[in-house]
């Protein structure tokens, strides 16, 4: 879940590179990790998990319709815009696209390459070309502010990173907004942004789901089946399958508690708690791991309010509130009798989950990377699983039928992966093939990527995974197949 406020990296201490295979830990630690080239469940003490999009499948065409229809009709209803915001046709969806950042100088939307290469960008709606990009970003197509938002991931002021299927659909919104305002002569482009804010702030804030303000939450209590996917009985023998095996089952998640036990009770069962041996909510991830030494304590809970005083440590197993790395830290040590347990941790964002939690945390991650599945790592008995799926957003309620899904590859933007930089030099005429800075952060901050659990949950706990790793391809590390953009992209380039 997402936070206007409050979720930003106070304190970047260290400049996080796991291209070296030394972790400098946050209490300043050098701890040479002689790491395998593989990476097995057996091995892990504790299991955690983040919430959204990782343990919990969305119907993604149907929640971002929704998600859109919040944040547009927040912009229409409560800040007077332009009420032709609120239709939608399917094949807008093209452009909602992962991994983009908004820039507010310029109210442009970006797709980066690993070295910071602006690849393709559109102005509102309108995709540039190769012209416009070299005339607006300069020869060298340089964004000017990559080297901030690498390596730390920081919240700014100056731009957005969209990394997550809660805001995402504000993207295709965003566009929409700025489209509008280019129209009207609009000088103040940016203006718009603190609105789309604040639209985020009054779907998602604290009290919405129990006070149901807001059109997201009203709509998931109301018929959560529409939005959310129940466990597959793979996953949910999987889960069990861990706890008798005598690992430690966390839940991490940066959703409320009502708004989480909503979904767990949806997708696991009323008895989802007995799976769990500590359960984490309104995580604030990443400042959960990365705000050390201002860390946040943890908070109890009493009818999902939150205490006023925070823990000095956290003593025992349960359910609690907010909370820092560095006290659960010292728990699972208490739990697991180890005095360096080792922790893996699932997460479908690389800036809130992956990214600090092998930085900071010093864990092992498993990225859940929905566009796996759009570049053919589909196995075929999701297919089967699928079937139950998708007649509901195949069956055109809403004018679903002919909307692209955000994780697909988008005709306007390519794959999420690679892409093509085209430029406008001679030699440069066909382009030349680059990485994604997206690619590039799963291969950097996290142990394997899946496209899903349920990817993985047939597979025997000591199943050893190749972990990505910079000595091997940039397509090891990917389960069940790495993306068919970058096969083809190692096929062109024999070094990989
Ligand atoms: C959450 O948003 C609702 C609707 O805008 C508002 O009434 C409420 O005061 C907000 N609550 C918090 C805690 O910000």
């Amino acid at each position: 879940m997402l936070h206007v406020d409050d979720e930003f990296i106070v304190n970047v201490r260290y400049q996080c590179s796991a291209a070296v295979p030394v972790t400098i830990n946050v209490l300043g630690y050098i701890l040479i990790v002689i790491m395998s080239d593989v990476f097995s469940l057996s091995d892990c003490d504790v299991v955690g998990f983040d919430l959204d999009h990782t343990l919990c499948r969305y119907h993604l065409l149907e929640t971002s319709r929704l998600i859109y229809d919040s944040f547009a009709r927040y912009l229409v209803e409560h800040k007077g815009y332009d009420k032709e915001l609120l239709t939608l046709t399917p094949d807008r969806w093209d452009f909602c696209f992962k991994g983009l950042v908004m820039d507010f100088e310029d109210g442009h939307l970006i797709k980066l390459a690993e070295d910071g290469t602006v690849l393709r960008a559109a102005r509102g709606t309108k995709i540039l070309s190769t012209e416009e990009i070299v005339q607006h970003y300069g020869k060298k197509q340089e964004w000017q502010h990559f080297n901030s938002l690498k390596g730390s991931f920081t919240r700014s002021a100056k731009y957005y990173f969209y990394d997550n299927y809660f805001d995402l659909p504000g993207a295709l919104l965003s566009a929409r907004v700025v489209d509008q305002m280019l129209q009207s002569g609009n000088q103040r482009i940016l203006d718009f942004w603190k609105d789309m804010m604040s639209a985020i702030d009054h779907n998602y804030n604290t009290s919405a789901f129990k006070e149901n303000t807001g059109t997201y939450f009203p709509s998931v209590k109301k018929d959560p089946g529409k939005y959310l996917q129940p466990c597959s009985e793979a996953v949910k023998a999987w889960l069990r399958s861990l706890k008798n095996a005598g690992k430690v089952l966390l839940l991490i998640t940066s959703s409320h508690s009502d708004y989480c036990r909503l979904v767990c009770e949806h997708i696991l069962g009323k008895d989802f708690e007995e799976l769990f041996e500590v359960v984490i909510t309104n995580a604030l991830k990443p400042g959960f791991f990365s705000q050390i030494p201002e860390q946040r304590p943890f908070r109890t809970l009493v009818n999902d309010e939150e205490s006023t005083e925070g823990l000095p440590s956290l003593d025992k197993p349960g359910w609690y509130s907010q909370g820092n790395w560095a006290h659960l830290h010292e728990l699972l040590k208490t739990m697991t009798g180890q005095s360096e347990p080792q922790v893996v941790y699932f997460g479908d964002s690389v800036r809130s989950d992956v990214f600090p939690a092998s930085c900071y945390g010093n864990w092992e991650t498993v990225l859940i990377s929905e566009e796996l599945e759009g570049e053919g790592a589909q196995t075929s008995d999701m297919k089967s699983k699928d079937a139950d799926a998708e007649p509901l957003e195949k069956k055109g309620k809403y004018d679903s039928k002919n909307m692209k899904t955000p994780s697909a590859p988008s005709e306007q933007w390519g794959s999420y992966f690679v892409d093509v930089c085209k430029g406008l030099e001679e030699e440069e005429e066909e382009g030349s093939l680059k990485y994604t800075w997206c690619c590039h952060s799963i291969n950097t901050y996290s142990t394997i990527a899946i496209p899903s659990i349920e990817a993985i949950a047939d597979l025997p706990l000591d199943y050893k995974f190749p972990r990505f790793s910079p000595n091997k391809p940039r397509t090891t590390g990917y389960y069940p197949r790495p993306p068919e953009s970058l096969l083809r992209m190692s096929e062109n380039s024999p070094r990989e």
